[in-house]
């Protein structure tokens, strides 16, 4: 047995993925670690996975209500899905096998700003919880537990189940120890502010305090996160960043930004990663981020001594960079505070900080209103994340994309958002591979020219056109031909392409 489990009474508890699988059952609330394809539990969900197949194949009903931080990886979200065990999933997922089952209509889906997501666990919303699956590298002699790469939503999952299950990954580096801060809202009607005034602010504890009554198992495991690579920073990622920094040079010169110590938040994905690799050769010194995850680019603006400090609530590194924490944390650790999502997410803190938010996008309108989740208004892509939490309240909100998708039959910008997560009085700021709007204090119709000119040349015109014709019969303030507001997405879904 692995001498990372120090406590005596659960050791006992120590038995089999399978074996464990008898505490969950048809119909369960479960809530599980992880987050970006870090700290998810490595083999409860093909156990339970592997349940479901049985019970349906003797024509028994078997699905479970499964909550998460966020996404989490193929061996959870993807072997879940793929077995239909789950009746309905929340608040993030990316997987494509799950992705597939929800647009399909074969399971619920409820995409939720990820710092409510906790809090509606524990307002009891979704009525009880039954269980808790958690990963952990350590469980003390007191039984407290050391979260690994991730923390998420796994205090408040542990704190409301009904039963908790352990798994213990020896793959998860010891040294990991010291960077979590766990730290407890006091629940309504006793709030009272979050003591965090800068990113690198510790208010809690390095471990999780559970009632160890509530265990029933414990699984042992070693097997390594699995996030997927990121693409190589093609060009347009490239002019992409460029323009970012750009228009961050805009903002010092302006005064209202340094270039000691910019505090960033930097959504997930191939474009923000390219973002930070140009901050690596840019003015900007002591960066720090209070963010959602820690990403590639993070640690090498670390290792060029250019960031002194991130706040996160998970790892989202690629296999390379999560091998080479794995190999270093008791140094990185200096610099990484990884906190409960509630607090990495929470409006207070991320307003008081002061931050410049970055997340991508699917679709912008010629007015800002933003869609970060939905292809051609119904099909689901991943969910709105922190993308919410962070452009809400940030100092400066910005939305990053390529003007196109798949090979220019996809224009980013188009005259109507076809769902809208972030709206055009949250949206600041969109930057294509073409450049930057600005549409801090413009009227609507005043953002038009700007959001056409970040648009893909060829749809330039066609925007346009519809700018032209939306002015005609409508009123003023925003125009729009709502009879051809959606003419970019039904040409789409028509001929396969916007134009
Ligand atoms: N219509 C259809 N597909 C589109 C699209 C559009 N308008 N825009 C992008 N896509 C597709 C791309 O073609 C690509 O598909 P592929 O994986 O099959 O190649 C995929 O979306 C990813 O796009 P990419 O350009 O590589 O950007 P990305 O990795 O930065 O992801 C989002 C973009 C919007 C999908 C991603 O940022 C996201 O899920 N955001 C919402 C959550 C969020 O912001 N989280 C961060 C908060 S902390």
């Amino acid at each position: 047995m692995s001498e990372r489990i120090g406590h005596h009474g659960l050791k006992s508890k120590v038995m089999t993925a399978q074996d464990a699988a008898q505490f969950v059952s048809h119909g369960d609330n479960v809530g599980i670690s992880g987050f970006t394809g870090a700290a998810y539990p490595k083999a409860m969900p093909t156990a339970i996975a592997e349940k479901a197949k049985a019970q349906h194949q003797e024509g028994k009903e078997f699905a479970i209500n499964l909550f998460t931080g966020a996404s989490t990886a193929p061996d959870c979200d993807g072997v879940l899905a793929e077995a239909n065990a789950l009746a309905y999933r929340m608040p993030y997922q990316s997987d494509p096998i799950m992705r597939n089952s929800i647009n399909a209509g074969g399971m619920n889906y409820q995409d939720i700003h990820l710092s409510h997501s906790a809090l509606q666990v524990e307002q009891g919303f979704f009525g009880q919880l039954d269980v808790a699956i958690v990963e952990v590298t350590r469980i003390t002699e007191e039984g407290h537990l050391i979260p690994s790469s991730g923390v998420g939503n796994n205090v408040e999952y542990l704190d409301n189940a009904q039963r908790i299950i352990i798994e213990v990954n020896e793959w998860q580096s010891l040294d990991l120890e010291g960077m979590a801060d766990i730290y407890r809202i006091p629940r309504l009607p006793n709030r009272t502010a979050i003591p965090i005034n800068n990113s690198g602010d510790r208010i809690g504890t390095p471990y999780i305090d559970i009632d160890v009554s509530k265990v029933v198992a414990v699984v042992e495991t070693n097997a390594p996160d699995r996030n997927s690579p990121f693409k190589p920073i093609d060009e347009v990622s490239k002019q992409i960043a460029g323009h970012f920094l750009d228009f961050l040079e805009g903002e010092v010169r302006a005064g209202r930004l340094a270039y000691d110590r910019y505090i960033m938040q930097s959504g997930v994905g191939n474009v923000p990663n390219a973002v930070m690799a140009g901050l690596l050769d840019s003015k900007f010194e002591n960066i720090q981020a209070y963010t959602e995850v820690v990403q590639d680019g993070m640690i090498d603006l670390i290792d060029a001594e250019k960031m002194t400090v991130a706040s996160a609530t998970s790892f989202a590194l690629s296999p390379e960079y999560a091998e080479r924490m794995n190999n270093e944390a008791a140094r990185y650790r200096k610099y990484l505070v990884t906190r409960p999502l509630q607090i990495s997410n929470h409006p207070e803190v991320i307003r008081r900080v002061g931050l410049i938010a970055s997340n991508g996008m699917i679709e912008a309108d010629i007015y800002g209103n933003i869609n970060s989740t939905h292809v051609a208004g119904s099909r689901i892509m991943n969910g709105i994340g922190g993308s919410g939490d962070f452009t809400r309240n940030a100092y400066i909100s910005t939305f990053i994309s390529p003007s196109e998708a798949k090979n220019g039959a996809i224009s980013a910008i188009v005259p109507f958002a076809s769902h809208v997560d972030h709206t055009e009085h949250d949206a600041m700021v969109v930057i294509t591979e073409h450049g930057f709007a600005d549409l801090r204090g413009l009227s609507p119709r005043a953002r038009v020219p700007k959001m056409i000119s970040v648009a893909a040349p060829e749809y330039r015109p066609l925007l346009e056109e519809y700018f032209a014709r939306a002015q005609k019969d409508s009123a003023a303030h925003t125009p729009h031909d709502l009879a051809t507001a959606l003419s970019f997405h039904s040409n789409f879904l028509q001929n396969g392409s916007m134009k």
